[in-house]
């Protein structure tokens, strides 16, 4: 069948499309880039804040007329909406044949067969939803995780010749077991489960064979994984998915005689198991349990990136408090103080939620302190939303209004502006790898502002003026993930998905201007 796939949320969802795409055609759908072309449409759904589900819900509206003018179209949620909706959701859109969670997405090839019989009217037939059976049986479900064939049965087709094919996601953990009381993806994407390490290896080399540059690891809180061999196998003894531990793991040694890997060891063994990996990198890290052992790894592996998303959430110790978050504001600093000492290039980016529950002023004004005092390349700044299902909605009042919510918002864009113009300037004068990703027309680029080319730092850089004046730019990522805009040379496509040495003569809040050195 024609197939029309949109994606919403974040990598994990990315890769699940990946995975489904990867899977859906293996089996003979093929796909279409415009929904009207489609006879199955899927929404690979985010449920982070509420603008995230408005934006389906509206694709559904739109999926609902043309059913109602009597085309036969089968509709489809998947991802972390499907899950915390319910069967809800075909209450309220009878439009919707089918729902799959992010945990049982190797079941949606059966899911859109059973839709598209004639008699598909046995809805059960069409739903697969971990719903709460998850974290009940959570080991179980590890041990027997049909999930991990996906992830094993990826398609390593050789790339093709463009940037976003060279840069692969990797998942090593699914799941959360934090429960930050605002967030919902503990209760979509379940407990958290780790793959053994001798897959994600495998699997890293299987794409850098077919021309993969760049591998992102991915975890909601990477650094939390950890693998104990020899005590999760399958029926014919591999290894196999394991439930993460309590986070009192992290606060002693291991235990003697056990085999564990750690996160470090992990990042380890796939820079030297895998050479020719040009990037290696990983998001999210959780501010509490970063061990020295990972910024160790980081520093003696060239390979790997020195870029950390390590989101505060806030800078007042009774907001994280009330977030659930684990860490005070001083334990934060002190972890941003270990990784500037050992890693001095080390870029760092952030999350933070402005206006959840109770926030006054004063505990405003501390996450402006805190973010006067780390220097953030970049921070994405979100206004609370409350989400049904978490303790937050249910325990604590969303009391402080959209209006408050919105100037804080503003407020903290303009400091982390000022914050992250100095981290860019930093890298004025430096030569660095530049991954291409993307050629721009310059004038037709409203979100990378031209670059201040031919802006000569003391005297020593070549200037645009030595180098022919280009109308398209070149767009790039440093490996501490700092954009730059490059003047395109002819033949500039050759460059995309490639690394390219670069100097950096010019610097703007979110972008660095380079020129290509002479290789
Ligand atoms: N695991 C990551 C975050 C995943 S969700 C971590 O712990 O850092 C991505 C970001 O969405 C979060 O960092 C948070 O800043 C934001 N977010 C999550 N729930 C939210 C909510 N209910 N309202 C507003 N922002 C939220
Ligand atoms: Fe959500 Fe917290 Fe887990 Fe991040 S660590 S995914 S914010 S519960
Ligand atoms: Fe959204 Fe689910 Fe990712 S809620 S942020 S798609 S884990």
């Amino acid at each position: 069948m024609r197939v029309y796939l949109e994606t919403f949320g974040c990598q994990m969802n990315e890769l699940d499309s990946e995975l489904v795409r990867g899977q859906l055609l293996s089996l003979g759908h093929e796909f279409v880039a415009h929904p009207d072309d489609a006879q199955v449409v899927l929404f690979n759904t985010c449920s982070v804040r509420e603008h995230a589900e408005q934006k389906v819900y509206s694709r559904l509206g739109l999926a609902g007329v043309r059913k109602k003018q009597g085309e036969q179209l089968i509709v489809g949620v998947i991802g972390c909406m499907a899950e915390r909706d319910g069967v809800d959701l075909f209450k309220r859109y009878p439009q919707v044949d089918l729902m799959c969670g992010p945990g049982e997405l190797d079941r949606l090839p059966l899911l859109i067969d059973n839709a598209a019989r004639a008699d598909a009217a046995d809805r059960s037939e069409r739903i697969a939803l971990a719903g709460n059976k998850s974290r009940r049986t959570a080991t179980l479900q590890a041990a027997e995780d049909n999930l991990e064939i996906l992830d094993l049965s990826r398609a390593f087709e050789p790339v093709a010749n463009d940037a976003k094919s060279r840069s692969a996601y990797v998942r090593i953990t699914r799941g959360c077991n934090k429960f930050c009381t605002y967030c919902v993806v503990p209760h979509t994407r379940g407990a958290e489960v780790h793959r053994p390490p001798a897959h994600i290896v495998e699997e890293c080399k299987r794409l850098v064979d077919a021309g993969v540059v760049e591998i992102t690891l991915l975890g909601q809180t990477i650094n939390h994984y950890r693998y104990t061999h020899g005590t999760a196998l399958t029926v014919d003894g591999h290894e196999a998915p394991q439930v993460g531990p309590g986070l009192s793991v992290f606060r002693q040694p291991p235990a003697a005689g056990s085999r564990t890997t750690s996160f470090a060891d992990l990042l380890h063994r796939i820079h030297e198991e895998v050479p020719s990996l040009q990037r290696l990198r990983f998001v999210t890290s959780y501010p509490r349990d970063f061990g020295d052992d990972i910024l160790q790894v980081m520093r003696d592996s060239p390979r790997i990136c020195q870029y950390l998303h390590v989101p505060a959430q806030s800078g007042s110790d009774r907001m994280l408090k009330a977030m659930n978050r684990g860490y005070t504001v001083a334990e934060y600093l002190e972890f941003i103080d270990r990784v500037t000492t050992t890693l001095p290039d080390c870029t760092i980016g952030g999350d933070i939620i402005v206006g959840f529950c109770g926030e006054t002023d004063e505990d405003f004004e501390q996450t402006c302190d805190l973010i006067r005092k780390v220097p953030y390349k970049n921070n994405f700044i979100f206004k609370y939303s409350p989400r049904p299902g978490t303790v937050a909605f249910d325990r604590l009042p969303d009391d402080v209004p959209d209006s408050v919510k919105r100037a804080r918002n503003n407020a903290l864009l303009a400091l982390q502006n000022a914050v992250s113009a100095r981290a860019h300037e930093r890298w004025v004068g430096r030569s660095v790898p530049v991954f291409v990703e993307d050629i721009r027309d310059r004038s037709s680029s409203t979100q990378v502002p031209s670059g201040h080319v031919g802006l000569s730092v003391a005297g020593k850089l070549p200037t645009a003026s030595s180098q022919v004046v280009s109308r398209r730019q070149l767009i790039g990522r440093t490996p501490g993930d700092l954009i730059v805009a490059i003047p395109a040379p002819d033949g500039a496509e050759t460059l995309l998905g490639s690394v390219q040495p670069a100097r950096i003569v010019g610097s703007k809040p979110l972008l660095l201007d380079g020129l290509l050195s002479a290789s």
